[in-house]
């Protein structure tokens, strides 16, 4: 089966502790190595932004499990592709917490120094987590 990629977008229900986000984390990995499905998420303060890459049919098992989950809302797919070959090949999931999300990088792929992931194109949330992965130490 060939590969996907999947980015989305989404909105936290309530605040969000590092407890939550371990949590998160732990299932997201422990599933996704099952899966072969890799990716990066992003979580700035009242945003999540996710890129999963796989198989087509777990990308988007995996996908109807995150809509269904009741911490976030709003869930947007910003860019689905057909892809040749992996960005995040080595993570079941990269974690880039809020402190790496700066005004920098958020002013060079979109139009304000906020994280704003509703507002951009799919492709540069894309390239953003590419840069991100390039040049940050990921968690
Ligand atoms: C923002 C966000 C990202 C998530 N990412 C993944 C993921 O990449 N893979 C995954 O299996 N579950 C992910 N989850 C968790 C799923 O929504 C769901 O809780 C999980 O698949 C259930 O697995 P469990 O029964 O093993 O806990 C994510 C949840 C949230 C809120």
């Amino acid at each position: 089966m060939y590969l996907v990629r999947l980015v989305y977008a989404s909105r936290v229900v309530r605040p969000l502790d590092d407890g939550d986000l371990e949590q998160i984390l732990h299932s997201a990995r422990e599933n996704n190595k099952g899966a072969a499905i890799t990716g990066m998420l992003c979580f700035h303060r009242k945003f999540f932004l996710q890129c999963l890459e796989g198989s087509r049919s777990e990308v988007n098992r995996v996908y109807q499990h995150i809509l269904n989950d009741k911490r976030h809302t709003e869930i947007v797919i910003l860019d689905y592709q057909e892809i040749v070959s992996r960005e995040f090949d080595e993570w079941a999931m990269g974690y880039m917490p809020e402190s790496r999300l700066t005004e920098s990088i958020n002013m060079k792929y979109s139009g304000t120094k906020e994280f704003t992931p509703f507002e951009m194109l799919g492709e540069s949330c894309h390239q953003m987590m590419i840069e991100l992965k390039d040049t940050v130490p990921i968690v």
